[in-house]
């Protein structure tokens, strides 16, 4: 199975994080010298994504100004020769024509943003990957995702899943847990799927993280799918109807999840991944213990 486009929906209004927010795209924020977007981007990279498609809304338009070529920015730092700066943001940069951008028109939910895209991604398996979740590991969480699709049958779907406090499953999409693969031990086939049930209605406290691996049979469904949890167009629920006619897999992925769409999981992410850079860790944790008194 050859997965090459992924879809960003970047189109909230991020109101958890307001006001800082307000008139910046939360996918903008910045988790030590990045924004978020640009983590989930790299992650795709790694997992051989050639083509990222983003779903944007109305004041996203700094998220294409990100992935674009900078003349002025460029020129200068030529001018003063620094090269570290220079190399760093080649590094970034996608290739002409690799990005894709269209708008979600109206704040329709998840399932209507990925419905959004299906012109873009065409008819082949595609990823998806929600920028407010971070997943800290390498391999990243799509590369550990791809590598065991592409041992499975061709019409699979993947969702990468994690286990959540049972008091927090109502924030979530929740699936049951069916069979283990037979050689992938951290693949198992998923037995029903729920978003966000009510509290004390939860089957399990396994929640799906914000990457997937689906087959574009998704649009059709999503096309008439009704609205769900949130009076929002679902796109768990698109799933439980293509579950109806194809395989779907849960992965329990390697790495720390990062839930940077709200506030405490945004701190926590940038301590998170400041004590991971060799060039950071060291200055940190030296003004962190200051800062405490130690
Ligand atoms: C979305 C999905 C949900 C998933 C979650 C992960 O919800 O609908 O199934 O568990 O992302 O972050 P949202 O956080 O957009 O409400």
């Amino acid at each position: 199975m050859k997965i090459r486009k992924a879809v960003f929906p970047v189109a909230g209004l991020g109101t958890r994080v307001l006001p800082a927010t307000k008139a910046m795209p939360k996918e903008m924020l910045t988790i030590v010298d990045r924004p978020l977007i640009q983590y989930v981007v790299d992650e795709a990279r790694e997992a051989g994504i050639e083509h990222f498609i983003f779903v944007t809304g109305r004041n996203k338009g700094v998220i294409e100004d990100h992935f674009d070529k900078m003349f002025e920015l460029d020129e200068n730092l030529k001018s003063r020769n620094k090269s570290k700066e220079i190399e760093e943001l080649a590094r970034f940069q996608p290739g002409a024509g690799e990005t894709s951008f269209t708008r979600q028109q109206s704040p329709l939910g998840l399932g209507h943003a990925v419905w959004c895209a299906r012109e873009l991604v065409g008819n082949e398996p595609f990823a998806v990957v929600l920028p407010d979740e971070l997943v800290l590991n390498s391999p990243g969480c799509l590369k550990q995702m791809i590598d065991i699709a592409n041992g499975l049958d061709e019409r699979s779907n993947l969702v990468a899943v994690e286990e959540v406090p049972m008091e927090l499953t109502h924030q979530y999409g929740i699936c049951g847990i069916g069979e283990r693969h037979p050689t992938h031990s951290t693949a198992f086939t998923i037995d029903g799927m729920v978003e966000k049930p009510p509290r004390g209605t939860s089957p399990s406290n396994l929640s799906i993280t914000g990457r997937y691996i689906l087959q574009p049979e998704i649009f059709k469904i999503l096309e008439t799918q009704e609205r769900g949890a949130g009076g929002e167009i679902q796109l768990t629920d698109g799933m439980i109807g293509l579950a109806k006619t194809q395989q779907f897999y849960g992965v329990e992925f390697e790495g720390e999840r990062h839930d940077c769409g709200s506030k405490p999981g945004f701190l926590r992410a940038n301590i998170a991944y400041g004590l991971q850079r060799p060039d950071l860790r060291d200055g940190l944790r030296k003004e962190m213990l200051r800062y405490l008194g130690q």
